[in-house]
């Protein structure tokens, strides 16, 4: 019995990093997507990964592709597919962080010409309204022909579409790694560095170690688009507190404040104390650079305004 069980929780602990790539902790805007049946697109999605620091997910077919499957221009499985471009082969568990990655590279082989329709059915998965995608591609000879132009119908018009790249299957390391930074990381430069969520007090920037939660989440995409400004009010010697005219995701905790922390109050309200308190609040993050005599200087004397920018 002690077997049985055992050997059912390593089958659910297997099974998970399939299921998922809402890795813990991890805050990187980028993601590699790969489908890969014989292992070349894989190897090269690992070094586009590493080489951008992104997080690398697997696309795995519902239904594993078998050797037989695989064997082309027989009639099989892979040939009717590609000869059906509505054919969409389901996929095992997703991405539920989706909406935490701006650009997004999907690695696939060329199957027929063209990208597996597993592709469509990941492209077709997931909004990818406003992100950037760029596709590559491996293959044992063809070359990227019309493969990744005929992805670019299948996601919104707003899509930014980088230039897409074949490589043999065999490719070198060195190769994929030139590819990676002679046309992303210089797009990833000048887009996205330096964008982070940033906090001013009355027009002065102060350094904040942000949580990685939900209401983080929610609250960069609110104001990735235009700063958020909220009238403060002193309350209670302890805190400046002001409406952020929407609501964040709560995962609220009894907790007792210190100088510096900011918190999610009742869901919309946020919360910058100078002193402390008692009460369940969703932690947003913590003011690094000033000591407790300075917050108390800073906050304690006056309402401020406080204004939430991503740049
Ligand atoms: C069903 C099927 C169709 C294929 N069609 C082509 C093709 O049209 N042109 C080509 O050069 N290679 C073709 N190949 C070879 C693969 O593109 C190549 O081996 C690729 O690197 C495999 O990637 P993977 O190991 O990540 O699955 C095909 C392979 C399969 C299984």
């Amino acid at each position: 019995m002690k077997r049985i069980v055992i050997t059912l929780l390593m089958m659910i602990l297997c099974t998970l990093p399939l299921l998922s790539v809402a890795a813990e902790g991890t805050d990187s805007r980028i993601l590699v997507a790969y489908f890969s049946a014989t292992g070349n697109t894989k190897a090269i999605a690992q070094t586009v990964a590493n080489e951008l620091g992104a997080d690398l997910y697997e696309i795995v077919p519902e239904d594993p592709y078998t050797e037989a499957d695989l064997a082309y221009y027989t009639g099989g499985r892979c040939d009717q597919e590609q000869d059906d471009p509505s054919v969409r082969p389901g996929i095992a568990g997703g991405i539920e962080n989706m909406d935490q990655y701006e650009l997004v590279v999907i690695g696939h082989p060329i199957w027929h010409g063209q990208a597996p329709r597993i592709i469509s059915t990941f492209l077709e998965s997931y909004d990818f309204s406003g992100k950037t995608l760029v596709t590559f591609c491996t293959s044992h000879s063809s070359p990227l022909g019309s493969s990744a132009q005929n992805l670019h119908s299948l996601v919104p018009g707003t899509v930014i579409w980088l230039n897409s790249r074949r490589f043999p299957g065999d490719a070198s390391v060195e190769n994929v790694k030139a590819w990676v930074d002679t046309e992303i990381i210089p797009y990833v430069e000048e887009n996205m560095k330096g964008k982070a969520l940033t906090l001013k007090i009355d027009g002065t920037f102060v350094t904040v170690e942000w949580e990685k939660n939900d209401a983080i989440l929610a609250l960069s995409e609110r104001i990735k688009d235009a700063p958020l400004t909220v009238q403060m009010s002193m309350y209670g010697g302890f805190e400046q507190v002001g409406s952020l005219g929407t609501s964040l995701p709560r995962e609220d905790q009894e907790t007792t404040t210190s100088a510096g922390d900011i918190v999610l109050y009742a869901g919309n309200q946020i919360v910058v104390f100078y002193g402390s308190n008692s009460w369940a609040y969703t932690r947003l993050g913590h003011i690094t650079d000033k000591t407790p005599a300075e917050m108390r200087e800073l906050l304690g004397k006056h309402d401020v305004t406080v204004t939430l920018s991503f740049d």
